[in-house]
């Protein structure tokens, strides 16, 4: 079983996609999948519409979801905390209480771009086009997890 989870900022554009889009395609896999944001302004908040409707494009639903802030007990409860841009990363880092946290969080995209620190950006203030963009970029990261979790 392997559980993993994705953060952005506010939890309502990013990191609800990549849940959604690692979900569905970990459908045959024991893995649970969450999400969370670094801040807390969208706590109880449905995702973006933007994000909405493009995973409803590819028959993806985020309708259910609802936008919760990151805790260190994350580090408990996750293997793996990806992180979809630096600044979510240093977040995520500066709360992390030893070495074993540490190791825990990655930037989702060093996992098409290795080692890249990459930031998906934050399409919140942008047009649909930054939707369509940050949905490519996750579903080819979250297709090269999923290959990773099926070796395993
Ligand atoms: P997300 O996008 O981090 O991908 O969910 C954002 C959503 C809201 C805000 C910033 C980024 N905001 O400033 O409210």
């Amino acid at each position: 079983m392997s559980q993993i989870l994705m953060v952005c900022l506010g939890n309502i554009c990013r990191s609800p996609l990549a849940e959604g889009i690692l979900k569905a395609k970990t459908n045959h896999l024991d893995v649970v999948v969450d999400s969370a944001g670094t801040a807390a302004y969208h706590v109880g908040e449905q995702p973006d519409i933007r994000s909405i409707e493009i995973a409803n494009k590819y028959g993806i639903d985020l309708t259910s979801q609802r936008a919760r802030q990151f805790s260190v007990n994350d580090f408990d409860k996750f293997d793996k905390i990806y992180a979809m841009d630096s600044s979510n990363y240093a977040n995520i880092i500066s709360l992390a209480r030893d070495k074993k946290d540490r190791n825990k969080v990655d930037v989702i995209l060093n996992e098409s771009n290795p080692k890249s620190f990459q930031s998906v950006p934050d399409p919140y203030y942008g047009g649909e086009n930054g939707f369509q963009d940050v949905y490519e970029m996750l579903e080819e990261a979250c297709d090269i997890i999923t290959q990773k979790l099926e070796k395993r």
